[in-house]
């Protein structure tokens, strides 16, 4: 998951320009049309946990990944030659077959009326309940985009942004320093490939031979025997080398000792003056706050530009427009 770079940078907001739009969704949106969605989504996750321990991480990354690119419309989950899926090769986007399952188990429940964009909201929020996170109500009433956005691939984070950009660009859409690190912390679970920090071992800002003096010796020379020079990019190293299995605060701690993975998130910390120092300290102290912030950004990220009313459609394959 150099992948959940994800998060560091609202960069979709390129794409979306205007932000937060005041969109109609409601957390009771399904309430009478398919009362069962939560238990449904929940039962399936729960089973594909059982393949795949791995499977929440992966879950919220691609509700992070839809959102960045034209707001959260499940765009993502076409396929085909222009599909945004094939587009981000570093950035090893999986578990589209669990929410197909989930997909299917709905449309058996009560067919063509959940859309594919809030069964990743819901499956993204249900993901982080069951790694150990914070549970919060998702709005929901989302419908789903009749065309992929390759073009906007583009401007989902790589990792290596700067903090002031990232800052800059999170601001212009109304969202703060504490959802900027709130965001970020979804990092406390799932894995990077050695792909997406490669240069911060070996080639620190061009420089051949040079590690990221912001990354803690000892974490720097373990990580260069997981990811040897030459050796397979692909390997996937723990963003949360604590416990990257469980959604918690110790990614906060890692920062705060230099271990924190992706360049972007070691800067929340290390970048001088940044406003966001203080707020990692004080998510590195407090679970309760990182959770309550994090529920907060998620919302708000759900919220931006999402296809409402009669725009878009209800797809009965996530993978194709009806
Ligand atoms: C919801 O699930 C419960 C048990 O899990 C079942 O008894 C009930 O019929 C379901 N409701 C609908 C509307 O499917
Ligand atoms: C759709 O994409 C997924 C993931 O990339 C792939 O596994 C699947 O085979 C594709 N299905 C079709 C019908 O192309
Ligand atoms: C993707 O990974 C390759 C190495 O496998 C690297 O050269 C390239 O810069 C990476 N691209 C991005 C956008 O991170
Ligand atoms: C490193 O070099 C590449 C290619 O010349 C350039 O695109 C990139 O911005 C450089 N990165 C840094 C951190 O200077
Ligand atoms: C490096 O990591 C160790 C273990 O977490 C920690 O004790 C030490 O303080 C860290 N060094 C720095 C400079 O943060």
């Amino acid at each position: 998951m150099a992948s959940f770079h994800m998060i560091t940078t609202l960069l979709f907001l390129l794409t979306i320009m205007l932000g937060a739009s005041n969109a109609q969704l409601s957390a009771t949106f399904y309430a009478k049309t398919c009362p069962n969605m939560s238990t449904i989504v929940s039962n399936v996750l729960q089973q594909a946990q059982g393949n795949d321990i791995w499977i929440f991480p992966k879950i919220v990354r691609l509700h992070f990944h839809d959102c960045f690119v034209h707001g959260c419309d499940a765009s993502l989950l076409l396929n085909g030659t222009d599909g945004e899926k094939t587009a981000t090769p570093n950035l090893s986007t999986e578990g589209y077959e669990v929410i197909d399952d989930i997909k299917t188990a709905l449309e058996k429940a009560c067919p063509r009326v959940v859309s594919c964009a809030d069964v990743l909201a819901l499956a993204a929020q249900i993901s982080v309940s069951l790694g150990g996170g914070p549970t919060w109500q998702v709005p929901l009433g989302r419908r789903d985009s009749l065309t992929a956005h390759r073009e906007g691939t583009g401007s989902i984070p790589t990792g290596h942004e700067s903090l002031a950009n990232i800052a800059t660009l999170f601001k212009s859409v109304g969202f703060d320093s504490t959802d900027l690190v709130a965001l970020s912390g979804v990092h406390t679970f799932g894995r990077a490939r050695c792909a997406a920090f490669m240069d911060r071992l070996y080639n620190f800002n061009n420089k051949t031979g040079k590690t990221d003096p912001t990354l803690n010796a000892t974490y720097a020379n373990t990580l260069k025997q997981r990811c040897p020079k030459g050796g397979d990019t692909r390997s996937l190293i723990d963003l949360d080398e604590q416990s990257s299995l469980t959604f918690d605060n110790k990614y906060f701690s890692n920062l705060q000792n230099q271990r924190g993975l992706l360049q972007t998130d070691q800067e929340l910390f290390s970048t001088k003056g940044a406003e966001t120092v203080a707020i990692v300290n004080r998510f590195a102290s407090s679970q309760s706050q990182f959770f309550s912030s994090f529920a907060k950004a998620m919302i708000k990220m759900g919220n931006l530009n999402p296809l409402t009313g009669t725009n878009g459609e209800i797809r009965l394959d996530c993978k194709k427009v009806n």
